[in-house]
């Protein structure tokens, strides 16, 4: 007697994957950071001075690395640009900056320090306290004529992800792909790179801020390389309603079916804040304070394999629900406006409970609700988008969504508003979606989440468990058509 052959390889499949993981679980840390500016960053300075600003930075993350440490973390992510701020000119940034070798060098740097080229920081960033740690910094590579790409001034610089594990080598390294549009003093990798790394305690792969907007290397790390967690410093201004940075990490987690580790950085004049550490059905821990400019740590447990956990959603057909309705959408009370620069078309829900469906271009979305009480004060729309985005980076978009307006005066509406009064006894959102990458937002009040309030079904209808348990700014299908993307811009290059 044997096993039949399909269900047979089936459990070799699974037998191999467990042995990625030595550990079901691990302890998952992250810092939101505020990072330590230099006096006046116009000035160029020489190397030892960027030092001993930069060493501000790491002292403070240093101290946040041994205090998880301590309480048996196995991995901390601090923040993008944590080390030295985002304000500098390509020749201003040139002090900061290290030659930092691949991983395959094999190479503690502070048990060989000058090993290769002068690296104090990646000497400095890292003892041995038995724990992986992820940072951001910089790296300069010498380039000549003999290639057509290479910078004037003889050079390229990477925004830069590094990696050590808990003794202290060097085991990842990630040049940034998709820059922001302000990101001057930086070039992007001829080629992306697609970095992973395997741990006892599961498989990860990296990549950092704007790349959660792009197909390429997000996408791929989580769904063909199949990582279970990814690993993500960000410094992210947040935007509201649909992209603040706890609300569009948690639903790319989900979406993507992955851990996500997200350490941003916290400065209140460019409202960054929003760190998280977000699990496929919900998220385990997350920050939001603008009003706070001290550091912030963040530590909880994960699912090492997050493909094999028993909460692992299951895969969803985003336009089954809505295709199958019959309503067509009624033009009543129906309007445009603009969130975030995109069009959108609305309709108010004016009622307190009802049914309501809204198209635009080729997606229709459709809305079922009810809410506890309506107050009066409160307005909500449902709203449908489908176009490319081209404001800082061009991304083709697909959007449904109930949202809170500031007013019921027709100008605001999509204005950012913080703050609700109504909560829902019920949601159902669906939409026509032509992607198979839809992210599920929930935001309440005070741009709070709803860990395990709601869920996403097979069909693709975003509902609710139970009343929403404070009110609701937005519940949204954020939906990106990465095949309809322009081309991987040229922006960012001298
Ligand atoms: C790091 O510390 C551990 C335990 O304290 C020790 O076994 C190991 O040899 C150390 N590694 C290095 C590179 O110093
Ligand atoms: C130019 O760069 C290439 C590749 O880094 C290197 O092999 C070559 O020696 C360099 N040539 C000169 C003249 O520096
Ligand atoms: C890590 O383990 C996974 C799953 O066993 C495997 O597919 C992958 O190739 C490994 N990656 C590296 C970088 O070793
Ligand atoms: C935020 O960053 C900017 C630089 O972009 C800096 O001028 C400002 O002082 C920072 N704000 C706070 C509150 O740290």
């Amino acid at each position: 007697m044997g096993l039949p052959k399909a269900r047979a390889s089936a459990v070799l499949l699974v037998l191999s994957a467990l042995e990625a993981c030595a550990l079901d679980s691990y302890v998952a840390a992250v810092y939101e950071h505020n990072v330590v500016l230099s006096e006046d960053t116009e000035v160029p300075v020489c190397p030892e001075e960027a030092l001993v600003l930069m060493d501000k930075n790491t002292v403070i993350l240093e101290t946040a690395i041994k205090e998880v440490a301590r309480q048996g973390c196995n991995i901390i992510v601090t923040p993008e640009d944590g080390i030295y701020i985002w304000v500098f000119t390509r020749e201003k940034i040139h002090p900061y900056l290290e030659d930092i070798p691949d991983p395959q060098v094999d190479w503690i740097p502070y048990v060989a320090p000058g090993r290769f080229t002068p690296s104090p920081v990646l000497e400095r960033l890292r003892r041995n306290n038995s724990i992986y740690v992820v940072a951001n910094m910089a790296d300069k590579k010498p380039c000549n004529g003999s290639d057509p790409r290479c910078p004037s001034d003889g050079h390229y610089q990477y925004n830069t992800n590094v990696v050590f594990d808990s003794e202290g080598k060097l085991v990842a390294r990630y040049h940034k792909y998709n820059l922001f549009v302000t990101e001057k003093q930086f070039n992007y990798p001829k080629d992306p790179e697609f970095v992973t790394f395997n741990t006892s305690f599961g498989y990860f792969g990296i990549f950092t801020c704007a790349d959660t907007l792009y197909h390429t290397p997000a996408v791929v790390l989580a769904s063909r390389f199949q990582a279970d967690s990814i690993l993500f410093p960000t410094a992210w201004g947040n935007t509201l309603p649909l992209l603040s940075a706890v609300q569009f990490h948690s639903a790319w987690a989900m979406g993507m079916g992955v851990n996500l580790l997200s350490a941003n950085t916290c400065n209140s004049t460019l409202g960054m804040t929003g760190s998280g550490i977000y699990a496929p059905d919900s998220p385990r821990a997350y920050y939001y304070n603008t009003e706070m400019e001290n550091g912030q740590l963040l530590v909880t447990e994960l699912s090492s394999c997050s493909h094999l956990s028993p909460d692992y959603p299951a895969a969803v057909n985003w336009k089954l629900y809505a295709s199958s309705i019959e309503q067509l959408p009624s033009n009543d009370h129906y309007f445009t406006g603009v969130v975030y620069h995109d069009l959108f078309s609305f309709t108010e829900l004016t009622e307190p409970e009802g049914n309501h469906a809204i198209c635009q271009q080729d997606l229709c979305c459709h809305l079922s609700y009810k809410m506890a009480e309506k107050q009066k004060d409160d307005v909500y729309v449902l709203g449908a988008s489908d176009g490319l985005h081209v404001i800082e980076g061009e991304y083709y978009l697909q959007i449904c969504t109930l949202l809170k307006c500031k007013s019921t005066d027709l100008n605001t509406r999509g204005q950012l508003v913080e703050t609700a009064q109504t909560k829902f006894e019920m949601f159902s959102l669906s939409g026509t979606f032509g992607t198979n990458y839809v992210f599920p937002e929930v935001l309440y009040s005070g741009v709070q989440l709803a860990p395990g309030e709601f869920q996403v079904l097979h069909d693709g209808c975003l509902i609710n468990w139970t009343s929403t348990s404070k009110p609701v700014l937005s519940v949204t299908l954020f939906g990106r058509w990465y095949e309809k993307d322009p081309p991987h811009t040229q922006q960012a290059s001298p």
